[in-house]
C-alpha cells in the first residue's frame, strides 16, 4: 500500500466523510460503495438501475456489518434529473462520479442516450456539485479518449480522435470539467480508467466487457469468442485499484486538482495472453477449459493497442497499484466461479 493512500485512509477512518456515489449499483459504483462503508464513511447512492443491479446491493449488504450498512443510503433516481442531483449531493463532502451509459457498441447503436446520460446527466451533476460546495468531484472518465492516438504508452497530455460516440462523451466530461475549474473555480479530478475487471463486473447481456464474457463462456462450457486475431492488447486494471485511485483522488492535495489522470496498471495484455491466464485461473478453481478460441473479425470502434503510463497518477496522488492482471485475476475468479456456476 502506498504511503499516501495509508495516511487518507487512516484520517478517514478517523474522521469518517459524507461521500455520494452515482452509479453505486453498478460494478465500480458497488465496489467503491462496499470499501467505503468498510472504512466507516457514510454514503449516499444514488442509481437508476440502468445498467446496474439491487442485487449487487445486496451482495454488498451481505459484506460488510450491519453497523457499517446503516451508514448508507440509496435514491433511487436518474441523473438526467437535475433535481435529483440537487438533492443527491446536498450535504455531501466528496462526490465519485460512476453513474454512465458505458460500451463503444451501445453508443454506436443508441448515441442519442448514451449522450443523454453520460454528456446531460454529467453536466447535471456537476452543476449541482458546484452549487452544494462539495469538497471534491471525482468523476469516471475514460481510456477511449485516446482514441485513434497510435503512441503508447498513453500519456495524459497527448490524446487523438474519438473512435465512438461513446469516447465523444467522456472527453466532453473533461472538457466540461475544466471549464468549470477556468470558469467557476470549481475543481475536480477525472480518472481515464482502463479496462477495469473485478467481482460484480456484469457478465451478461451483449454490452459485457471481455473478461466476464469470457469467463462465463468458459464456466458455461462454451466458445469463447474473440474480436480479431487476440493480438489486440489492453492494460487490464483491476478494482482495488480503481478504488484506490478513487479515494485518493477525493483528498488530492492542491497541486493534484482540475487534472485527469490514467488508472491502470502500465502492462499490456493481449487478448490471447488473457485466455491463457483465465484458463489456468478457472482450472486453479476447480473447472477445466480445454476447447481453443473461436476467433472472428474486428470489432467496429475498437483501438488496436492500449498501455497506460501511471507516472502521473503516481507522482501527484500518490497512486501506486497492488494487483496486476494475474494478481486481480487470482483475487476475482472464486466469486465468477461462485456466482455463475
Ligand atoms: N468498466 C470499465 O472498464 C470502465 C472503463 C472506463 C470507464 N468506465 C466508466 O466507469 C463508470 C462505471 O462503469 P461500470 O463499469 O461500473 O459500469 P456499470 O454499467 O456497471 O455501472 C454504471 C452504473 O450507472 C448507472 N446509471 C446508468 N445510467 C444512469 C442514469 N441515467 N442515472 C443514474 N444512474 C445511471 C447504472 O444503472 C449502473 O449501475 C462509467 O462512467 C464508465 O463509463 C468504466
Amino acid at each position: 500500500m502506498s504511503n499516501r493512500y495509508q495516511e487518507v485512509t487512516t484520517a478517514l477512518r478517523a474522521e469518517p466523510k459524507n461521500w455520494l456515489v452515482t452509479g453505486c449499483a453498478g460494478f465500480i459504483g458497488s465496489n467503491l460503495l462496499e470499501a467505503l462503508l468498510v472504512m466507516g464513511q457514510k454514503v449516499r447512492g444514488l442509481d437508476n438501475f440502468a445498467t446496474g443491479y439491487r442485487h449487487n446491493l445486496d451482495e454488498v449488504q451481505k459484506t460488510v456489518t450491519p453497523e457499517q450498512w446503516a451508514n448508507f443510503s440509496f435514491v433511487e433516481g436518474d441523473i438526467r434529473d437535475f433535481d435529483t442531483c440537487r438533492k443527491a449531493v446536498d450535504g455531501v463532502d466528496f462526490v465519485l462520479h460512476q453513474a454512465a451509459l458505458g460500451s463503444v457498441p451501445r453508443s454506436l447503436k443508441d448515441p442519442i442516450t448514451t449522450n443523454a446520460v453520460n454528456v446531460g446527466g454529467f453536466l447535471n451533476m456537476l452543476v449541482a456539485a458546484r452549487d452544494a460546495q462539495v469538497q471534491a468531484f471525482v468523476y469516471a472518465a475514460s481510456s477511449s479518449t485516446y482514441g485513434d492516438l497510435e503512441e503508447l504508452p498513453k500519456v495524459e497530455e497527448r490524446i487523438g480522435r474519438p473512435l465512438s460516440p461513446y469516447a465523444v462523451t467522456k472527453y466532453v466530461n473533461e472538457l466540461y470539467a475544466d471549464v468549470f475549474t477556468r470558469s467557476y473555480g470549481f475543481g475536480s479530478v477525472g480518472l481515464r480508467y482502463f479496462n477495469v475487471f473485478g467481482k460484480r463486473q456484469d457478465p451478461n447481456g451483449a454490452y459485457a466487457a471481455v473478461i466476464p464474457t469470457w469467463i462465463a463462456a468458459m464456466i458455461r462450457g462454451e466458445d469463447v469468442v474473440v474480436n480479431g486475431d487476440g493480438e489486440t492488447s489492453r492494460d487490464f486494471c483491476f478494482i482495488d485499484n480503481v478504488v484506490q485511485a478513487n479515494i485518493l483522488a477525493a483528498l488530492a492535495q492542491p497541486e493534484g486538482i482540475n487534472q485527469v489522470y490514467n488508472v491502470a496498471v502500465n502492462a499490456r495484455t493481449s487478448l490471447n495472453e488473457l485466455f491463457d491466464y483465465l484458463a489456468k485461473a478457472l482450472g486453479n478453481n476447480g473447472i477445466v477449459y480445454d476447447r481453443q478460441p473461436v476467433y472472428r473479425d474486428f470489432r467496429a470502434g475498437d483501438v488496436r493497442h492500449s498501455q497506460a503510463d501511471i507516472s502521473k497518477a503516481k507522482e501527484l496522488l500518490g497512486y501506486e497499484p497492488m494487483h496486476n492482471i494475474v494478481q486481480g485475476i487470482e483475487v476475482a475468479m472464486p466469486w465468477y466461479t461462485q456466482f455463475l456456476r
